[in-house]
């Protein structure tokens, strides 16, 4: 599900910019033992493509694969990126629930902030648990629903409003698609957010 304009505005800006590139790559960093050397990588949900430059440079992938739904969030994304070598990362409208890449093809997944945006979030998950290599890494941001329930959310953004997750129940889905969590997600920003880590099962 695409964002409207005030979440298009909450996510377009330099402080959303500065969190993925300080806080958020040390978390992930963190969660995945060090950096991603070498390691071709997926993000789903690539929105304006800051991700694909924190996995770059201070996760120092290899290779960004990255997708987004919204067609307008690529053009941005390209925009953003095209001063990089083309060798580096690729950038495509895509869906998560049907990733194009070939089964067990890559070394890690990335989403930030995006699972809580798809109506069918199994199948997301399902699809990333089937891109990842085994013993490949999942590192994930999302949004729970008790934060997707309360009124500034419901009244100011538009998201999927059924089977949406608590922290440990996105855990459990991860779980049923072999993806084992790397310890429980990481409550962040007063429980308004979790992070986490998951490996794919051998
Ligand atoms: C909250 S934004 C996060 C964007 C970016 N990852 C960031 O952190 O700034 C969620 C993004 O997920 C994208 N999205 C929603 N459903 C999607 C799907 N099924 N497949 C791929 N991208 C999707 C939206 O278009 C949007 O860009």
């Amino acid at each position: 599900m695409r964002l409207n304009t005030i979440e298009r505005v909450a996510m377009n800006n330099p402080l959303r910019a500065a969190h993925q590139q300080h806080r958020e790559a040390a978390w992930f960093r963190r969660l995945a033992g060090g950096d991603l050397a070498g390691q071709s990588v997926i993000e789903v949900g690539c929105g304006r493509g800051v991700g694909v430059e924190v996995l770059l440079d201070r996760l120092h992938a290899r290779h960004v694969t990255a997708f987004d739904l919204d067609p307008a969030m690529i053009d941005k994304a390209e925009r953003r990126l095209r001063h990089r070598p083309a060798a580096t990362h690729t950038v495509a409208v895509g869906d998560s629930c049907a990733i194009v890449q070939p089964t067990a093809g890559v070394d890690a997944v990335v989403e930030f902030g995006v699972i809580h945006h798809v109506p069918d979030r199994r199948a997301a998950v399902a699809e990333i648990a089937r891109v990842l290599r085994p013993d490949g890494l999942l590192l994930f941001e999302d949004v729970p629903r008790h934060t997707l329930d309360t009124w500034l959310f419901r009244t100011c953004t538009v998201h999927p409003r059924q089977d949406r997750f608590e922290a440990d129940e996105f855990a459990d889905e991860l779980a049923r698609h072999g993806l084992r969590p790397i310890g429980a997600p990481e409550i962040r920003f007063a429980g308004h957010a979790f992070v986490g880590a998951a490996r794919r099962v051998r």
